[in-house]
């Protein structure tokens, strides 16, 4: 049977804004979300929102298509073993065998709730402290859900999402409970995090050249053009030597990239090739 013209007509319209495929074998999910948009901007049903969809999604009902069309699933330290091979090029950085620099600007390119940009501020604030180290760092997390990012600047979490990655000695240095039983971050943590949005589909990335950038669980969404545009785009936001950091089920196999593979601590992450400076 051919697929439904209203499921097509938002696959569609999502891959062109997000890079984001649907597949037909998604059609589930998609109509689950389109129901909820519905229920959300008021519409009667299916229906009235395809049909208003087709005279422009714009403003709120663009924003709320965005919102809920990603998926924003995430935790602290998510796939511990990135953190282990992080935690392990901190340590080199404050023994000073990594970059130069005084200050390491980081950058989660999906940020989506925070738990990702603060799991990466208290990481390093736990290897400063162990080795008095002064290094200084700052994050940049981005993400194109506005709903996402709403939630990642409060910086506060139920009770099961501190729980689901955090340490109860973490939890009790790094956040206080407030009166609603929300477990809110520390300014000692957001003091280090900016939040912008930002659709990795844009043409301009940030240039401030990060040493890290994590970009996890959102290139699997994504075609096999667009995941290279990107992939390619966050190389030249990476400093010389820069870290990529994928997620679990995402590599460079098959993609064409100019990135070092490394393996650390079980875990592979990418390196951009450092320039050889020729001498004359
Ligand atoms: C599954 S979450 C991953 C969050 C975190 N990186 C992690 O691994 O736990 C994917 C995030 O990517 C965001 N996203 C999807 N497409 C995007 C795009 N084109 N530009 C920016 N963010 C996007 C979603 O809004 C969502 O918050």
């Amino acid at each position: 049977m051919p697929r439904d013209q209203i499921l097509t007509f938002f696959s569609k319209y999502i891959e062109s804004e997000l890079g984001m495929i649907y597949s037909e074998s998604n059609d589930f999910q998609l109509q689950n979300r389109l129901e909820e948009i519905v229920k959300l901007h008021n519409f009667a049903n299916i229906g009235e929102l395809y049909q208003s969809a087709q005279k422009g999604i714009t403003g709120s009902l663009r924003q709320l298509v965005l919102d809920v069309a990603t998926n924003n699933e995430t935790s602290f330290f998510r796939d511990p073993k990135y953190f282990r091979a992080f935690e392990n090029l901190i340590e080199k950085q404050i023994k000073g065998d990594l970059f130069s620099d005084k200050e390491l600007r980081i950058w989660s390119a999906a940020s989506s709730t925070g738990q990702e940009a603060l799991s990466v501020a208290i990481l390093i604030k736990e290897l400063k402290q162990k080795y008095a180290s002064d290094l200084s760092f700052s994050i940049l997390g981005t993400d194109i859900s506005e709903r996402a990012l709403e939630k990642a600047r409060e910086a506060k979490y139920f009770q099961l999402e501190v729980q689901r990655g955090l340490t109860t000695p973490q939890m009790l240095k790094y956040f206080t409970k407030n009166d609603k039983d929300m477990w809110v971050a520390s300014s000692e943590l957001t003091k280090h995090i900016q939040y912008q949005k930002m659709n990795l589909k844009d043409a301009f990335y940030p240039h401030e050249g990060f040493h890290f950038i994590f970009c996890r669980n959102v290139l699997i969404y994504q075609s096999v053009e667009s995941k290279i545009k990107i992939l390619s785009k966050l190389e030249s936001s990476l400093v010389d030597g820069g870290f990529l950091i994928l997620g679990v089920g995402e590599s460079l196999i098959g993609l064409k990239q100019d990135y070092e593979t490394i393996m650390l601590d079980n875990a592979v992450v990418y390196r951009k090739k450092q320039k050889i400076l020729k001498v004359a």
